[in-house]
């Protein structure tokens, strides 16, 4: 195994140097959304200035423009391992893309068709559903997450599958417990009676190698900004399905996929950003690896970030649970540290989630609190609503030492 080239990757992001009473910021808000590096930033104001024109035109802004499309859409099928460009759907974000795609599936579906929907999710991939379930009268299966494993069980899904069964929605990581879930036996089981498998991987694609092809979904979605890139939302989707579902569109663009899936005029600048933090896994797996093919890169990266990452959440999980009165939401055991992102919900015995992030804030040390939208987790974990957790989350640009500085602000936060 090489080591990981961390100082390489620090300077590749330029908020990293930013300070906070003069110690350097310490950025564990990452499953909220990520710091970008360096050719992300580049890439979206070029954009701006070299290609701020529609698509379609003669002149050269225009086919700066268009290229631009391909390269984010390029980028993210290998990214993914989709099969081809065409697979790739960008809009705003996760809950927009779930939102709307929803509304097509549901011409699929009839009144009492049921759909499962999971307690482990965050609410952009429950809301959706439910909404499409008033609208068509469906009926919701409601599915736990075990208090053991801190993952779907397929014990627990296939009780709530039969023939109505239409979709299954489920994560691949949790946002609040980081826990991950054996997407191929999942799915494999909600396939088996003709169901749809909707995967959002918004808090797995941060830390692990998406590969659609392997884990047999029909569609998922994530979002770039969780993975060094703008606020954007991706989705994949089979080919197939993209193809024969009805889109909700104006009627002069496009019936081809992806057009008939973006509406409105693309955000060329930030597919710009898109393609460049695809780039930014393309550039550190040659920095790790020998790889010659973009996707290997992408996965020589992911494997090296894996490693570290490991190591930096088992310092942090032991840390954190050496301060009286804490708990941790989620997987603590080491040997099963693969099982999870590295993202850590805790709370204390007396001091509240939002002010103890708030201490931490003074301290240069920037996490989340509250419920995260994983308003289903915290409701099964019988977690109060309004407070939540303090819920601290690395990438693979963060340190042992940062890991070190937020363990002791902690302390002192929950003195
Ligand atoms: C697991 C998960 N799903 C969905 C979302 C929503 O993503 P977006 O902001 O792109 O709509 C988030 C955002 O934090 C998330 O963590």
């Amino acid at each position: 195994m090489s080591v990981f080239p961390i100082d390489r990757v620090r300077r590749e992001f330029p908020a990293l140097s930013q300070s906070h009473d003069g110690r350097p910021r310490v950025f564990m808000d990452n499953p909220a959304g990520t710091q970008l590096p360096r050719r992300v930033v580049e890439a979206v104001s070029g954009a701006l200035v070299d290609a701020a024109s529609n698509y379609g035109g003669y002149f050269e802004n225009s086919r700066n423009a268009e290229a631009i499309y391909a390269d984010a859409h390029g980028a993210m099928a290998d990214f993914v391992n989709a099969r081809s460009p065409q697979e790739i759907v960008v809009a705003q974000s996760m809950t927009s893309l779930t939102l709307h795609m929803s509304r097509s599936l549901g011409r699929r579906f009839a009144a009492g068709d049921e759909i499962i929907v999971t307690r482990m999710d965050h609410e952009g991939d429950v809301s959706p559903w439910l909404l499409l379930a008033e609208d068509l009268d469906l009926v919701i299966r409601w599915l736990p997450f075990s208090r053991d494993t801190w993952k779907i069980e397929p014990e627990d899904l296939e009780p709530l599958l039969g023939p109505r069964t239409r979709l299954l929605a489920l994560n691949g990581a949790s946002n609040l417990t980081g826990s991950i879930n054996d997407l191929t036996d999942l799915t494999e089981l909600a396939r088996s009676v003709g169901a749809t498998t909707w995967v959002d991987a918004v808090q797995l694609a941060p830390h692990q190698c998406i590969d659609v092809q392997a884990l047999g979904c029909d569609f998922l979605v994530c979002s770039s900004y969780k993975f060094f890139g703008p606020h954007l939302g991706v989705l994949w989707g089979r080919r197939e399905l993209l193809d024969e579902l009805p889109a909700y569109k104006v009627r002069c663009a496009s019936d081809a996929s992806p057009e008939k899936w973006e509406t409105g005029t693309p955000q060329t600048e930030l597919l710009a950003g898109l393609a460049a933090c695809v780039d930014h896994y393309d550039w550190l797996g040659g920095e790790v690896s020998g790889e010659d093919s973009r996707r290997g890169r992408i996965e020589a990266a992911y494997a090296a970030a894996i490693d570290y990452e490991a190591c930096l959440v088992m310092r942090l999980i032991d840390g954190i649970r050496a301060i009286p009165g804490t708990t941790v939401h989620g997987i603590v055991n080491p040997n099963r540290v693969g099982e999870r992102v590295p993202t850590v919900s805790v709370t204390h015995d007396r001091v509240s989630p939002p002010e103890a992030a708030e201490r931490l804030a003074r301290d240069g040390i920037c996490v989340w609190s509250g419920h995260n939208y994983a308003l289903e987790v915290v409701r099964h974990l019988g977690i109060d609503e309004e407070t939540g957790v303090v819920r601290i989350g690395l990438a693979h640009y963060n340190t042992e030492e940062e890991v070190d500085r937020t363990l002791a602000a902690l302390e002192r936060a929950l003195r």
